[in-house]
């Protein structure tokens, strides 16, 4: 006889209907009693993460993250194209407010300013917008045009526009240190953003509950206008803000413009300020494909680990935007937004998610390349278990 015999095998007569239906009825009860006192563990293929330490958490499709960046480059004194390309990338509506979600940030790679009248439309929409939307929803980098302009150099700013100030002297006054152009380029704009294409905060609640590995690295796009040479990466993305602001704030303070550096301009403000500084440098847009890729691939390594994408302005292909390198870790998104330029009106868009899928994490990211009165077309597209 087996010793581990249910004994349901030797009592068949024990065990009438009416005796199975009331032992069913208990063990339901008791099971559900149990149930309530330690609720089930998820069933195998439930969303489960492993984090590698030896524990895991469900994750429920609650935990979705998900993110848009939409960018822009030169605006270049054209408020009507401006909106109209804001308006395309659902940001705003037809009164010109915020319509954006929590999901968006919006960036600009700087030059609102010259070859168009509409200097002060242009700095008072960001500022709204940024108001409306919030200040890490409405990011802005600080162009060659607006240290110029600083600076002095009036070569490109456009008859219209100076008489929209009501003169010479007033519109310098506006971009002087004390006036609002100079204090909100101070405050609300810098030479260079790195943007997280998930929201970090999001990402580091994951990693703290246990449902994400906490290796993962919230990638990451980098926003500028010219370009980042390595050797300006080298000295990370804070030393190349603080150099611009010291050096704008300089140019601000000028008594007698004369479109040119300040004597008093260090020579780090120099540099910022020369072919391979981030305002003008174009070596993204010019070296061969090799050349560029290989310089790119280092300035993304010293700007940080999360560093994909690299993002300019400044350098205009009228009939879209170019995408180098593969996988394209360069963009040049200057397609000559303003009339002065005629081009196309574009805006480049970063879609990233990462959601949970099958007891593991997707991150799925999707580059799209917006045109005025062209279909969205998707320029990139990779997806991947995490
Ligand atoms: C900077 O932007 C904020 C809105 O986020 C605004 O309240 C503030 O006035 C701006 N600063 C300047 C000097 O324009």
């Amino acid at each position: 006889m087996p010793r581990l015999e249910s004994p349901i095998r030797n009592s068949r007569k024990v065990f009438t209907p009416l005796r199975l239906a009331s032992l069913a009825l208990l063990t339901f009860l008791l099971y559900s009693f149990l149930r309530h006192q330690h609720p089930a563990e998820p069933a195998s293929g439930a969303q489960i993460h492993h984090d590698g330490h030896g524990f895991a958490s469900p994750a429920s499709h609650g935990d979705r993250l998900h993110r848009r960046i939409v960018a822009v480059a030169d605006l270049h004194g054209d408020l009507s194209h401006a909106r109209s390309v804001l308006q395309m990338a659902k940001l705003i509506d037809n009164q010109g407010k915020w319509s954006g979600s929590e999901h968006d940030v919006l960036v600009s790679t700087g030059d609102l300013v010259d070859r168009g009248d509409d200097t002060i439309a242009l700095y008072h929409l960001f500022d709204e917008l940024r108001k409306e939307a919030g200040p890490d929803r409405v990011k802005n980098c600080l162009g060659n045009h607006e240290v110029m302009n600083a600076l002095g150099d009036w070569r490109y700013v456009t008859p219209g526009d100076v008489e929209s100030f009501g003169g010479v002297a007033a519109r310098r006054r506006a971009m002087s240190i004390e006036g609002w152009i100079g204090q909100a380029w101070l405050a609300n704009y810098s030479v260079s953003h790195t943007i997280d294409l998930l929201p970090e905060q999001g990402i580091q609640a994951l990693k703290a509950a246990g449902k994400l590995r906490n290796d993962y690295v919230t990638p990451q796009a980098n926003f500028v206008h010219g370009g980042i040479h390595p050797k300006a990466a080298f000295a990370g993305l804070s030393r190349i803000n603080a150099v611009g602001h010291s050096l704008l704030s300089k140019a601000l303070s000028l008594e007698k413009p004369t479109g040119r550096l300040p004597p008093t301009a260090t020579e780090e403000e120099q540099q910022a300020w020369a072919e391979l500084g981030p305002f003008w440098y174009r070596g993204y847009a010019y070296e061969d494909e090799v050349e560029a890729c290989k310089l790119a691939d280092e300035a993304r390594k010293r700007l940080g680990p999360g560093v994909d994408y690299l993002v300019m302005g400044h350098t205009p292909h009228l009939d879209g935007f170019v995408h180098r390198c593969d996988p394209p870790s360069i963009h040049l998104i200057d397609t000559g937004i303003s009339k002065a330029y005629g081009g196309e009106q574009s805006a480049l868009v970063f879609e990233t998610s990462l959601e949970p899928q099958d007891g593991h994490w997707s991150e799925h990211r999707r580059l799209i390349a917006l045109y005025r009165g062209r279909r969205p077309k998707t320029v990139y597209r990779v997806s991947r278990e995490i």
